[in-house]
Protein backbone atom coordinates (compact mmCIF):
# COMPACT_ATOMS: atom_id res chain seq x y z
CA UNK A 1 0.00 0.00 0.00
CA UNK A 2 1.34 3.26 -0.86
CA UNK A 3 0.42 4.49 2.35
CA UNK A 4 2.77 2.03 4.24
CA UNK A 5 5.57 3.37 1.73
CA UNK A 6 5.07 6.59 2.55
CA UNK A 7 5.19 5.83 6.48
CA UNK A 8 7.94 3.49 5.68
CA UNK A 9 10.23 6.36 4.19
CA UNK A 10 9.49 8.50 7.02
CA UNK A 11 9.89 5.56 9.61
CA UNK A 12 13.35 4.51 8.24
CA UNK A 13 14.35 8.58 7.80
CA UNK A 14 17.66 9.51 9.67
CA UNK A 15 18.52 12.47 7.82
CA UNK A 16 15.97 14.79 6.31
CA UNK A 17 15.88 17.57 4.36
CA UNK A 18 12.85 19.70 3.87
CA UNK A 19 12.04 22.70 1.31
CA UNK A 20 9.09 24.91 1.64
CA UNK A 21 7.80 27.81 0.24
CA UNK A 22 4.67 29.97 0.34
CA UNK A 23 2.49 27.29 0.17
CA UNK A 24 3.54 26.63 3.53
CA UNK A 25 2.15 29.70 4.95
CA UNK A 26 -1.49 30.06 3.15
CA UNK A 27 -3.47 28.81 5.96
CA UNK A 28 -1.77 31.13 8.60
CA UNK A 29 -3.29 33.27 6.32
CA UNK A 30 -0.85 34.75 4.36
CA UNK A 31 -0.49 35.16 0.28
CA UNK A 32 1.11 32.63 -1.80
CA UNK A 33 3.12 34.56 -4.90
CA UNK A 34 1.69 32.73 -8.23
CA UNK A 35 -1.65 31.15 -6.99
CA UNK A 36 -4.58 32.87 -8.55
CA UNK A 37 -4.70 35.41 -5.30
CA UNK A 38 -0.81 35.33 -5.35
CA UNK A 39 1.37 38.50 -4.42
CA UNK A 40 2.45 38.77 -8.16
CA UNK A 41 -0.89 38.79 -9.13
CA UNK A 42 -1.34 42.72 -7.45
CA UNK A 43 2.15 43.55 -7.35
CA UNK A 44 4.66 43.85 -10.42
CA UNK A 45 7.59 41.98 -9.18
CA UNK A 46 10.26 43.96 -11.37
CA UNK A 47 9.02 47.00 -9.17
CA UNK A 48 8.98 45.02 -5.86
CA UNK A 49 11.20 42.35 -6.12
CA UNK A 50 14.00 44.09 -8.42
CA UNK A 51 16.90 46.24 -6.88
CA UNK A 52 16.32 48.22 -10.18
CA UNK A 53 13.20 48.65 -8.99
CA UNK A 54 13.90 49.49 -5.23
CA UNK A 55 16.32 52.51 -6.86
CA UNK A 56 13.27 53.92 -9.15
CA UNK A 57 10.75 53.74 -6.09
CA UNK A 58 12.20 52.66 -2.59
CA UNK A 59 9.55 53.97 -0.85
CA UNK A 60 6.57 52.09 -2.38
CA UNK A 61 9.04 48.93 -2.22
CA UNK A 62 9.43 49.87 1.84
CA UNK A 63 5.80 50.37 2.25
CA UNK A 64 4.70 46.86 0.65
CA UNK A 65 7.01 45.00 3.11
CA UNK A 66 5.89 47.49 5.94
CA UNK A 67 2.31 46.46 5.06
CA UNK A 68 3.78 42.58 4.98
CA UNK A 69 5.59 43.00 8.07
CA UNK A 70 2.49 43.96 9.81
CA UNK A 71 0.42 40.70 8.13
CA UNK A 72 3.35 38.76 9.58
CA UNK A 73 3.05 39.89 12.73
CA UNK A 74 -0.68 39.37 13.30
CA UNK A 75 -0.43 35.59 11.61
CA UNK A 76 0.03 32.27 13.59
CA UNK A 77 1.93 29.30 12.56
CA UNK A 78 -0.13 26.33 11.35
CA UNK A 79 -0.42 22.74 11.68
CA UNK A 80 2.15 22.19 8.34
CA UNK A 81 4.28 24.27 10.33
CA UNK A 82 4.19 22.86 13.89
CA UNK A 83 4.45 19.50 12.08
CA UNK A 84 7.57 20.50 10.94
CA UNK A 85 8.98 21.95 14.09
CA UNK A 86 8.34 18.31 15.42
CA UNK A 87 10.24 16.55 12.73
CA UNK A 88 12.82 19.10 13.71
CA UNK A 89 12.80 17.66 17.24
CA UNK A 90 12.22 14.01 16.46
CA UNK A 91 15.49 13.39 13.22
CA UNK A 92 18.90 13.49 14.21
CA UNK A 93 19.90 14.82 11.10
CA UNK A 94 17.81 17.47 9.73
CA UNK A 95 17.62 21.01 7.88
CA UNK A 96 14.73 23.14 6.48
CA UNK A 97 15.66 25.38 4.06
CA UNK A 98 12.62 27.85 3.51
CA UNK A 99 12.14 30.54 0.13
CA UNK A 100 10.02 32.41 3.02
CA UNK A 101 10.96 35.47 4.54
CA UNK A 102 8.18 35.52 7.35
CA UNK A 103 9.45 34.01 10.98
CA UNK A 104 6.55 31.11 11.18
CA UNK A 105 8.62 28.08 10.97
CA UNK A 106 10.81 30.19 13.99
CA UNK A 107 7.75 30.79 15.90
CA UNK A 108 6.23 27.09 15.53
CA UNK A 109 9.81 25.82 17.14
CA UNK A 110 11.82 24.99 14.34
CA UNK A 111 15.40 25.59 14.76
CA UNK A 112 17.70 24.27 12.06
CA UNK A 113 16.09 26.66 9.24
CA UNK A 114 18.31 28.17 6.30
CA UNK A 115 16.29 31.20 5.16
CA UNK A 116 17.74 31.61 1.68
CA UNK A 117 15.27 34.36 0.14
CA UNK A 118 16.31 36.37 3.18
CA UNK A 119 13.92 37.81 6.35
CA UNK A 120 11.15 40.33 6.01
CA UNK A 121 11.80 41.57 9.28
CA UNK A 122 15.48 42.66 8.45
CA UNK A 123 17.23 45.44 7.07
CA UNK A 124 20.09 46.02 5.06
CA UNK A 125 23.14 48.69 4.79
CA UNK A 126 23.34 49.84 1.19
CA UNK A 127 26.73 50.65 1.67
CA UNK A 128 28.52 48.09 4.29
CA UNK A 129 25.94 45.22 3.70
CA UNK A 130 25.16 45.27 7.79
CA UNK A 131 21.88 43.47 8.30
CA UNK A 132 19.60 45.39 11.49
CA UNK A 133 16.38 43.98 12.60
CA UNK A 134 13.74 46.53 12.06
CA UNK A 135 12.28 45.75 15.21
CA UNK A 136 15.08 47.45 17.04
CA UNK A 137 13.53 50.81 15.34
CA UNK A 138 10.81 52.99 15.70
CA UNK A 139 10.07 53.24 12.31
CA UNK A 140 7.18 54.53 11.33
CA UNK A 141 4.02 52.13 9.50
CA UNK A 142 4.27 54.29 6.51
CA UNK A 143 7.33 55.73 4.75
CA UNK A 144 7.89 58.88 2.72
CA UNK A 145 10.99 60.07 1.02
CA UNK A 146 12.33 61.42 4.25
CA UNK A 147 11.71 58.77 6.34
CA UNK A 148 13.19 55.81 4.47
CA UNK A 149 14.84 53.23 7.24
CA UNK A 150 18.53 54.09 7.54
CA UNK A 151 21.81 52.47 8.99
CA UNK A 152 22.38 53.44 12.44
CA UNK A 153 25.79 53.17 11.66
CA UNK A 154 26.46 55.04 8.39
CA UNK A 155 23.00 57.12 7.47
CA UNK A 156 23.09 55.39 4.13
CA UNK A 157 19.78 54.28 2.95
CA UNK A 158 18.77 50.64 4.39
CA UNK A 159 17.04 48.03 1.88
CA UNK A 160 15.22 45.37 2.80
CA UNK A 161 17.16 42.09 3.54
CA UNK A 162 15.54 40.50 0.74
CA UNK A 163 16.95 37.98 -2.06
CA UNK A 164 15.62 39.57 -5.21
CA UNK A 165 14.68 38.69 -8.61
CA UNK A 166 18.53 38.73 -10.72
CA UNK A 167 20.22 38.29 -7.21
CA UNK A 168 21.75 35.12 -5.92
CA UNK A 169 21.07 33.52 -2.75
CA UNK A 170 24.25 34.20 -0.40
CA UNK A 171 26.41 31.15 -0.93
CA UNK A 172 27.03 29.85 2.61
CA UNK A 173 23.12 29.35 2.92
CA UNK A 174 23.44 27.69 -0.56
CA UNK A 175 26.27 25.52 0.40
CA UNK A 176 24.74 24.28 3.48
CA UNK A 177 20.98 23.43 1.41
CA UNK A 178 22.80 21.36 -1.24
CA UNK A 179 24.89 19.43 1.12
CA UNK A 180 21.44 18.83 3.16
CA UNK A 181 20.00 17.56 -0.06
CA UNK A 182 22.94 15.76 -1.64
CA UNK A 183 23.27 13.96 1.92
CA UNK A 184 19.62 13.08 3.07
CA UNK A 185 17.41 9.69 2.93
CA UNK A 186 14.16 11.72 2.25
CA UNK A 187 13.22 15.52 1.24
CA UNK A 188 10.21 17.32 1.77
CA UNK A 189 8.50 19.36 -0.87
CA UNK A 190 6.30 21.62 1.05
CA UNK A 191 4.38 24.05 -0.56
CA UNK A 192 6.52 25.52 -3.91
CA UNK A 193 5.34 25.96 -7.25
CA UNK A 194 9.52 25.23 -8.08
CA UNK A 195 9.21 27.91 -10.39
CA UNK A 196 12.44 29.50 -8.67
CA UNK A 197 15.59 28.17 -10.56
CA UNK A 198 13.93 24.63 -10.59
CA UNK A 199 14.06 24.80 -7.08
CA UNK A 200 17.88 25.41 -7.10
CA UNK A 201 18.30 21.64 -8.20
CA UNK A 202 18.14 20.10 -4.38
CA UNK A 203 15.74 17.21 -5.80
CA UNK A 204 18.26 16.63 -8.15
CA UNK A 205 20.94 16.19 -5.39
CA UNK A 206 18.69 14.13 -3.14
CA UNK A 207 17.69 12.12 -6.15
CA UNK A 208 21.21 11.10 -6.53
CA UNK A 209 22.09 9.91 -2.88
CA UNK A 210 19.18 7.57 -3.26
CA UNK A 211 16.76 9.53 -1.17
CA UNK A 212 12.71 9.47 -1.25
CA UNK A 213 10.87 12.30 -2.44
CA UNK A 214 7.75 13.75 -0.40
CA UNK A 215 6.00 16.36 -2.31
CA UNK A 216 2.69 18.33 -0.39
CA UNK A 217 1.33 20.36 -2.71
CA UNK A 218 -2.87 20.39 -3.79
CA UNK A 219 -1.61 21.56 -7.56
CA UNK A 220 1.19 19.64 -9.24
CA UNK A 221 4.72 21.99 -9.83
CA UNK A 222 7.99 22.03 -11.16
CA UNK A 223 9.51 19.78 -9.04
CA UNK A 224 6.53 16.86 -8.52
CA UNK A 225 7.88 14.33 -11.39
CA UNK A 226 11.19 14.34 -8.24
CA UNK A 227 8.69 13.19 -5.68
CA UNK A 228 8.35 9.57 -5.48
CA UNK A 229 5.42 10.56 -3.19
CA UNK A 230 2.74 13.14 -3.84
CA UNK A 231 0.19 14.08 -1.36
CA UNK A 232 -2.22 16.55 -3.52
CA UNK A 233 -3.32 18.46 0.15
CA UNK A 234 -2.99 21.63 1.67
CA UNK A 235 0.03 21.00 3.89
CA UNK A 236 -1.55 22.16 7.18
CA UNK A 237 -3.40 18.93 6.76
CA UNK A 238 -1.08 16.30 5.35
CA UNK A 239 1.62 16.79 7.36
CA UNK A 240 -0.02 16.74 10.62
CA UNK A 241 -1.97 13.37 9.30
CA UNK A 242 1.34 11.62 8.89
CA UNK A 243 2.79 13.08 11.99
CA UNK A 244 -0.35 11.24 14.00
CA UNK A 245 0.42 8.19 12.09
CA UNK A 246 4.22 8.11 12.55
CA UNK A 247 3.42 8.50 16.77
CA UNK A 248 -0.07 8.93 17.21
CA UNK A 249 0.00 12.48 18.52
CA UNK A 250 -3.20 14.58 16.87
CA UNK A 251 -0.81 18.55 16.37
CA UNK A 252 -4.45 19.72 14.74
CA UNK A 253 -5.86 19.22 18.26
CA UNK A 254 -3.52 20.56 20.21
CA UNK A 255 -3.68 23.81 18.21
CA UNK A 256 -7.70 24.16 18.56
CA UNK A 257 -7.38 23.68 21.97
CA UNK A 258 -4.49 26.45 22.73
CA UNK A 259 -7.15 28.89 20.86
CA UNK A 260 -10.10 27.81 22.92
N1 LIG B 1 -0.32 23.72 1.19
C1 LIG B 1 0.69 23.36 0.35
N2 LIG B 1 0.93 23.98 -0.85
C2 LIG B 1 0.10 24.98 -1.19
C3 LIG B 1 -0.99 25.39 -0.38
C4 LIG B 1 -1.18 24.71 0.87
N3 LIG B 1 -2.15 25.04 1.72
N4 LIG B 1 -1.63 26.43 -1.00
C5 LIG B 1 -0.97 26.63 -2.17
N5 LIG B 1 0.07 25.77 -2.29
C6 LIG B 1 1.07 25.68 -3.37
C7 LIG B 1 0.63 26.13 -4.73
O1 LIG B 1 -0.02 25.10 -5.45
C8 LIG B 1 1.96 26.53 -5.38
O2 LIG B 1 2.54 25.42 -6.04
O3 LIG B 1 2.14 26.55 -3.01
C9 LIG B 1 2.84 26.91 -4.19
C10 LIG B 1 3.19 28.39 -4.10
O4 LIG B 1 3.99 28.69 -5.20
P1 LIG B 1 4.56 30.18 -5.41
O5 LIG B 1 3.48 31.14 -5.19
O6 LIG B 1 5.26 30.17 -6.71
O7 LIG B 1 5.58 30.37 -4.19
P2 LIG B 1 7.06 29.82 -4.02
O8 LIG B 1 7.25 28.53 -4.72
O9 LIG B 1 7.40 29.89 -2.62
O10 LIG B 1 7.89 30.97 -4.82
C11 LIG B 1 9.28 30.91 -4.77
O11 LIG B 1 9.42 33.04 -5.82
O12 LIG B 1 8.44 35.04 -5.90
C12 LIG B 1 9.56 34.43 -5.49
O13 LIG B 1 11.02 34.93 -3.71
C13 LIG B 1 9.72 34.55 -3.97
O14 LIG B 1 10.28 32.83 -2.39
C14 LIG B 1 9.49 33.12 -3.51
C15 LIG B 1 9.87 32.29 -4.71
Amino acid sequence: MIRDQLLDAFGKAKRVFVFTGAGAIKESGLPTFRDLDGEWRKYDPMTFATMEGFVRDPVAVWNMYRMRQKQIAQAEPNPGHVTLSRFDHHYPDFLLTTQNVDDLHERAGSRRIVKIHGNAWEMRCLDTGEVFDVRDFDLPDEFTVNTLPRCPRCGTICRPNIVWFGEYVPQDLMMASMNAAATCDLMLVVGTSGEVSNGYGFAEYALANGAKIVEINPREGALTHYAHFWIPEPAGVALPRIWRLLTGEDISYQLSENES
